[in-house]
């Protein structure tokens, strides 16, 4: 099975620091993976090099199956093609319900007059109501996205850019904030999106990890440590002695 992404040799410096070193990292069309690894690391920058918010000085980014590269297109051309990312704090409209704020996400992809016809549309609304149910808010749709819980938005913001129909999302620290509950119904929720999408997880909550049970890999200064099984890279001595045995 051929990779969505391939990233391959990738370095960046700030100021004359490697933040990414060297590092090279490839997910399948339906896979989810979990990227772990201590403080400064690089989880986030990496993503920031996948989503073209930061650019590498070498190595390529490649994606699909004709391996275009992203290094060539602008953030929103890699949007375009597929690649949606969630960032830690929930950016939806507090003044809008839950709908509504769906029908907004619908829009941005379609243009504002194609979109407030579709989303009048009974193909519409039954698009929204099925986003609403892959992350449990089907019965909050009328609600102010505002009266939600912290969680509650976290997963209205999931939906929303599952409105973009993305091929792989990008997850930053979902779990940050939320309540035993809630986590675990995020861990539900993610192993669901990748059956059929590439998703990518960074989270520091290891039990949140072992509920992905899933592919994790570990970053250090830049670079993958180990990668493997949960079990497999926990029991890495390098692993241990960077990042899990810190205290
Ligand atoms: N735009 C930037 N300018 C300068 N330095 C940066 C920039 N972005 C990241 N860095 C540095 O690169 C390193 C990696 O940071 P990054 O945010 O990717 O780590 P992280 O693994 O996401 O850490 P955390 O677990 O704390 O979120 C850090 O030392 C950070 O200070
Ligand atoms: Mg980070």
């Amino acid at each position: 099975m051929s990779a969505l992404l391939e990233v391959s040799g990738v370095s960046v410096s700030f100021d004359g620091f490697r933040a990414i070193n060297n590092l090279s990292f490839s997910i399948g069309p339906a896979e989810l993976r979990a990227v772990i690894g201590p403080n400064g690391a690089g989880k986030t920058t990496f993503m920031d090099i996948v989503t073209g918010k930061t650019r590498p000085d070498e190595g390529s980014v490649t994606w699909g199956e004709r391996s275009i590269s992203l290094l060539k297109l602008s953030e929103a051309a890699i949007a375009r093609v597929g690649v949606g990312r969630k960032f830690q704090r929930p950016t939806v409209f507090e003044d809008q319900t839950v709908a509504e704020n769906l029908v907004l996400a619908l829009k941005s992809k379609r243009g504002p007059v194609a979109a407030l016809l579709y989303a009048l549309s009974a193909q519409g609304r039954d698009r929204v109501l099925e986003l609403a149910q892959e992350v449990g808010l089907a019965d909050h749709l009328p609600r102010k996205a505002g009266e939600l819980s912290h969680g509650q938005k976290q997963w209205l913001e999931i939906a929303m850019l599952l409105a973009q129909e993305p091929r792989l999302l990008l997850v930053d620290e979902p779990a940050a904030g939320m309540t035993l509950a809630e986590r675990e119904h995020t861990t539900a929720m993610l192993v669901e999106m990748a059956r059929t999408r590439a998703v990518v997880v960074v989270e520091h909550d290891m039990d949140f990890v072992r509920r992905l049970n899933c592919k994790v890999t570990v970053l250090h200064e830049g670079s993958v440590l180990a990668e493997g099984t949960l079990d497999h890279v926990t029991r890495d001595p390098a692993v241990i002695e960077v990042y899990l045995g810190r205290g």
